[in-house]
């Protein structure tokens, strides 16, 4: 701030921490799952000479797909798509549209998509069949989050962190209207927000 302005009445951006009901899964937590999930992937992928791409589905997945990569020691492309699912003010899902086509040359690559949660599975079904169309060597996804209750048979993912009820959670990359996506924990926000 520059001398002599006046400071903003406080509070005029509420800390995330207020809207939050309960944290359901604490940053250290996530931490500690990464680690090991970096080691399963790790793991899968150490002797393949195809090479690796990840394929992370934006927005949700950007914090999840950070921390992960940083703990993967092996050499990776990345190549992007984004679908929505949730949009704006709302806690209910509707069909999944793509908002940025599929990029990256997958002919022949080992893929592994990476998402933030598996709720109905429709936006994992539908980045899977985009990313077959390319011909890759292999494709598996990890999720940060799935919920057991709703995820249909047919979609499936390899790496899995948490497997939580289903309610609808924000933070690491989770969102409600665009929010939330930097809150460090997975939280469940409070009703009156939503
Ligand atoms: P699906 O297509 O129903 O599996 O939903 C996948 C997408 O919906 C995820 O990538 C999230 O962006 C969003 N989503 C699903 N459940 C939640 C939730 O509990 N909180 C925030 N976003 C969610
Ligand atoms: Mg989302």
């Amino acid at each position: 701030m520059s001398a002599g302005a006046s400071p903003r009445p406080f509070p005029y951006n509420p800390p995330m921490e207020e809207d939050v009901a309960r944290i359901l899964i604490h940053r250290e937590e996530i931490e500690r799952r990464l680690a090991d999930m970096a080691e399963e992937i790790a793991q899968t992928y150490h002797r393949d000479e195809e090479g690796l791409t990840l394929i992370p589905v934006l927005a949700g997945s950007i914090i999840f797909l950070a921390d992960l990569m940083r703990k993967l020691p092996l050499k990776m492309k990345i190549g992007l798509v984004s679908v929505s699912a949730y949009p704006g003010r709302t806690t209910r899902p509707t069909a999944p549209k793509t908002v940025i086509e599929l990029t990256g040359d997958l002919a022949g690559r080992h893929v592994l998509i990476i998402d933030d949660i598996l709720d109905t599975g429709r936006t994992l079904r539908k980045v899977r069949e985009m990313v077959l169309q390319r011909e890759p060597a292999s494709v598996r996804t990890a999720v940060l989050l799935r919920k057991p209750s709703k995820a249909p048979p047919d979609v499936s993912a390899d790496f899995v962190g948490f497997d939580i009820e289903d309610e609808f959670v924000v933070g690491c990359g989770l969102d409600y209207d665009d929010h939330y996506r930097n809150y460090p924990h997975i939280g469940v926000l409070r009703p009156e927000i939503m």
